[in-house]
């Protein structure tokens, strides 16, 4: 880091100067402009593969830009490594996870740079100091726990205490709320604001406007790689955001029509009385109890519930990729036996996962082939993998779900985040399965993309397909399930018919309390 002579006291806390940035194939960035003071929170939107993220990776001296200047209070820095930004106090947490899988919370918190007494690594330090932060946060998360262990919120919290710890003067969240609750997320939002109260400068990228709405001060647009607008949040609402970043109007929010009376017919998927025991924090303990639910073909059933109630616990069961201790699966109405995810996928069952680069995606290869792995079986003919066919089912996918690449060959590790995800739901599309499960299946997906997901979903009931969607956002809840079930702590704590569901009805349903907890 090279800071210059002279410091401007006026001067904005991160200034951002025609930053250019080229890829193969790809401009990611063409001259962007854009700054934050300190004790501000400036939002960072844009659709799928706009540049948000390689302008973060810029500001964190991970890529070097081909054109542009940086400069932090009013002197030029130049960042040639990540550990630079780190020592000039920008912190960042990235939109995957960076965590040590193997390691406990208090050790990736203070990875690299573990506090040192004569060559000693003083691990009570370290853990004294996690708890703190944990407790900063209101996270209820032991220092030792290791961090395979958590679950997708869970480690993003670690993400976020890893960040605090560093003292930074900027704080760079990429989709830090994506793979939260809305009590999470308002948590989190309350955190932000802690730190603009500090005097930090936040940058925060997210896709969903409503926490835009909510936490930001000023709204900067990238489309296409270059500035597109830029709002103080106080006069922006989603319709103008939404304009600056697809340069169109969006129509409401899409809504499923409802189930054809067909889907009353013999369900498609049936689970009865599955439980499993398992262990949480090294003790025994019920992490599903005695859950029942069926879905029909043509049906789209619904399930919400708290971060940890067990819903995707339950999928993975069901999908044979965690065991089961008690209870039947039946497809078609016959008792089936699935002993791994092979199993499910002969049976005509596929499962888009939450966590969807470790379980999903072979980063190193073309999208291409991503799509067509989970479907060998039809495309391979005399052992051989007819190419052209894999071709034209990879071309109608990245079509039809707006996949931003340069090509079909694209390796997947270079595609932006959202655009992973969209392959990953590519390939299960493919597959043309007859039960469809998907875990959280817009996360990090934007506006526009979110809503042609959600009409190949609803295309998809209507050929016929079973779905069952795990949802944490209540409007995509609301919106697309004909029939809502809520989880709480392993067990299926209601089920809602479509008139029935209401925000307040699942919340109610999700924490046991009636009226739900309360929105703050
Ligand atoms: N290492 C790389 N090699 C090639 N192309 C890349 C690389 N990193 C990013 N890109 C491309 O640059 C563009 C911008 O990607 P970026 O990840 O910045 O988008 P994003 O705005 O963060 O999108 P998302 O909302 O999906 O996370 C995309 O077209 C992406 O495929
Ligand atoms: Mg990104």
């Amino acid at each position: 880091m090279v800071y210059g002579r002279h410091a401007a006291p006026s001067a904005p806390l991160l200034r951002v100067d025609g930053v250019s940035k080229g890829f193969p194939g790809v401009q990611a960035l063409q001259g962007v402009s854009l700054q934050v003071d300190g004790g501000e929170c400036l939002a960072l939107v844009g659709e799928n593969g706009a540049g948000k993220s390689t302008l973060m990776k810029i500001l964190s001296g991970v890529y070097a830009p081909d054109e542009g200047q940086l400069s932090l209070n009013g002197r030029p820095l130049s960042l040639g490594s990540p550990r630079q930004a780190q020592d000039a106090g920008i912190a960042i947490i990235y939109q995957e996870f960076n965590l040590m899988p193997n390691l406990s919370v208090s050790e990736n918190v203070f990875v690299g740079r573990e506090p040192n007494a004569a060559g000693l690594v003083r691990r009570r330090a370290m853990r004294r100091q996690t708890r703190e932060l944990l407790d900063q946060l209101g996270v209820a998360l032991h220092p030792d726990a290791i961090v395979r262990d958590l679950s997708v919120a869970e480690q993003q919290m670690v993400e976020i205490a890893k960040a605090l710890s560093l003292n930074a003067r900027l704080v760079i969240m990429d989709e830090p709320t994506s793979a939260l609750t809305e009590t999470e997320v308002a948590a989190l939002l309350r955190i932000v604001r802690g730190l603009k109260e500090r005097g930090l400068g936040v940058i925060f990228i997210t896709h969903r406007l409503d926490e835009v709405l909510a936490v930001s001060d000023r709204v900067t647009v990238l489309r296409d790689g270059q500035n597109a607008g830029e709002l103080s949040t106080a006069e922006a609402t989603p319709e103008r955001i939404v304009r600056l970043m697809v340069g169109r109007n969006l129509g409401d929010f899409f809504r499923k029509e409802a189930a054809p009376s067909a889907a009353t017919g013999r369900p498609a998927l049936e689970v009865r009385g599955l439980g499993r025991t398992g262990t949480v924090r090294d003790a025994a303990a019920i992490v599903l109890h005695d859950v029942s639910l069926s879905v029909r073909p043509g049906e789209i059933v619904g399930l919400a519930g708290l971060v940890g109630s067990g819903r995707t616990e339950l999928v993975r069961a069901v999908f044979g990729a965690d065991p089961f201790d008690h209870g039947e699966v039946l497809v078609d109405g016959r008792a089936v036996s699935i002993r791994a995810p092979r199993d499910a996928i002969r049976l005509g069952i596929g499962l888009v996962p939450e966590d969807r680069k470790a379980q999903a995606l072979i980063l190193g290869l073309a999208i291409r082939e991503n799509i067509s792995l989970a479907g060998l079986g039809s495309l391979a003919r005399f052992g051989v993998v007819r190419r052209g066919a894999e071709r034209a089912r990879a071309r109608h996918f990245v079509d039809a779900l707006s996949i931003r690449t340069p090509s079909l060959d694209q390796k997947v590790v270079n595609l932006s985040g959202g655009n992973q995800q969209k392959v990953v739901i590519a390939k299960w599309l493919s597959l043309r399965p007859k039960v469809l499960i998907m875990d959280e299946p817009t996360r990090g997906i934007d506006v526009g993309a979110k809503a042609e997901v959600h009409h190949l979903m609803s295309d998809l009931a209507r050929q016929g397909v079973a779905v069952l969607m795990i949802s944490s956002e209540l409007p995509e809840i609301l919106g697309m399930s004909d029939r809502v079930l809520v989880m709480r702590q392993g067990r299926i704590a209601g089920e809602l018919a479509r008139g029935d569901a209401t925000q307040e009805s699942i919340m109610a349903l999700a924490t046991g309390v009636a009226g739900g907890l309360s929105a703050a």
